[in-house]
């Protein structure tokens, strides 16, 4: 190996043509035809030729060429030529070539069709092909969007607890002993805290782990997913919806913009994405429900919206939508009663198009102390656990909004992947905790 040339990622490639240089990544592709050869090595960055002639190498490296096998870690050394067949543009002129670890035969993906189940066994392989590659680039461009609107909307991103005491949602919780403290809960949500840290710093957002025992084994549930929770004091109803249409316009087309070959990797017709932009349609539970059973749905008012109810109502958009002002009874407890029919609260459910359900669930928070005490006590959760977030309204209450978006459901939307276990790398589900 030589060591003088410097170590270039395929990526910044185009940038050395007629240089020599050393890159080191992974065999993905093996071709020969007794005095050529060819390796297609992938480093995480880009996927590079290398053209190694058996009259122009060494001994040693030509040899070497006859172990590789799949997945081989190796190093070379060459010049980079110009050659505008190659994804990239350029292509390696081999020189040297050297293992850096060997991979045996039975690599188990191989470059036919496997099962979805196989694929998940082996999630620590997975990951390196195309498709997953593709979307865990998207994945970090959300990500990194996400940040990026906050920051430069002043937000202050708040960490709030894993193991706490207050539940935050109705559906399942994992809970574990905690010292003489009794349960502790994984959290459901990071709300509870971020609404205390919007009475501190006004426009905050948390962006963490979030974990549901939910027994549903859709292609929509994670028993560990990531949620961006953002809180805004003196936010209502409706700023809180306005603040919602923004963010995901602005992560949508920040995807269209600066992922263009991730999203033809995955054949994402991005002329759907494209159009998704502001304003979205705000359609009142009430009259959903009206539409669904001229639709021929059996869903009664006072009823949450399942999912085939919510690809029902979004058949006609081709934006996302917001359903909002829900019974009581389907929400929960901390959301503000709707004072122009105090059956409903002034919440919202974000349903994405093409049937990708729902990304955000939000809310107006009840800032009345008498009657957030009333629904805790209603709900029969235990108000030890709650005396501080009470507090919240004795201590200078406020209005305040909030939402959380779903991480791995925005991500499967805007890849176009019907399941969500695609879109986090190791991925947690009922049937499954490995690897
Ligand atoms: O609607 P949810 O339960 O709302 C909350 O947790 C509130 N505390 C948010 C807030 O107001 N701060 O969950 C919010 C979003 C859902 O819309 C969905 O996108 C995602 O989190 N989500 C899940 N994603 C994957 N797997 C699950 N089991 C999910 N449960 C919710
Ligand atoms: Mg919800």
């Amino acid at each position: 190996m030589s060591s003088t040339e410097p170590v270039i990622r395929i990526a910044d490639l185009p940038d050395r043509v007629g240089q020599t240089v050393t890159v080191r990544g992974w065999v993905t592709h093996l071709r020969s035809s007794g005095k050529i050869a060819f390796i297609v090595l992938r480093d995480g960055t880009g996927l590079l030729q290398c053209v190694v002639v058996k009259k122009e190498v060494d001994e040693a490296s030509w040899e070497t060429f006859g172990t590789l096998t799949l997945e081989t870690s190796i190093t070379v050394t060459g010049a980079v030529r110009a050659d505008a067949r190659q994804v990239g543009g350029v292509e390696l002129g081999v020189t040297t070539l050297s293992v850096i670890g060997a991979s045996p035969l039975d690599y188990p993906i191989q470059p036919k069709e496997h099962g979805v189940d196989f694929l998940l066994d082996h999630r620590h392989f997975w990951l390196r092909t195309p498709r997953q590659v593709a979307i865990m680039r998207i994945r970090n461009e959300i990500e990194q969007g996400i940040h990026d609107f906050f920051y430069e909307r002043g937000f202050l991103r708040v960490d709030t607890p894993i193991l706490t005491a207050a539940i935050g949602e109705r559906s399942g919780l994992f809970s574990t002993e905690y010292f003489d403290e009794g349960n502790a809960y994984l959290a459901q949500t990071g709300q509870l805290y971020g609404e205390a840290a919007a009475a501190a710093f006004g426009k905050i957002y948390t962006f963490g782990p979030t974990f549901r025992a939910e027994k549903s084994k859709t292609r929509r549930h994670l028993t560990e997913f990531w949620m961006i929770e953002p809180e805004v004091a003196f936010n209502d109803t409706h700023a809180n919806m306005q603040l919602q249409e923004d963010f995901v316009s602005f992560l949508v087309q920040r995807v269209v913009e600066r992922r263009r070959a991730e999203l033809a990797e995955l054949e994402r017709d991005v002329t759907k994405l494209e159009r998704i932009r502001g304003p979205f349609p705000r359609i009142d539970y009430t009259d959903a429900v009206a539409t669904l059973q001229k639709k021929g749905s059996a869903v009664q008012w006072g009823e949450d919206l399942g999912a085939e109810d919510e690809a029902l109502l979004v058949e006609d958009y081709e934006t996302p939508i917001f359903i909002c002002n829900y019974p009581k009874e389907a929400k929960a407890f901390y959301m503000k009663e709707n004072p122009a029919d105090p059956r409903t609260v002034l919440c919202d459910d974000m349903l994405a198009p093409e049937g990708y359900g729902e990304i955000i669930g939000g809310s107006q928070r009840e800032d009345d102390y008498d009657k957030l005490l009333h629904r805790i006590q209603e709900e029969g959760l235990p108000l030890d656990a709650y005396g501080w977030y009470l507090d919240l309204r004795k201590y200078g209450t406020f209005v305040h909004s909030g939402f959380g978006l779903g991480l791995e459901r925005t991500v499967a939307w805007i890849c176009g992947t019907p399941h969500i276990r695609e879109c986090i790398p190791f991925p947690r589900m009922m049937h499954r905790l490995r690897p």
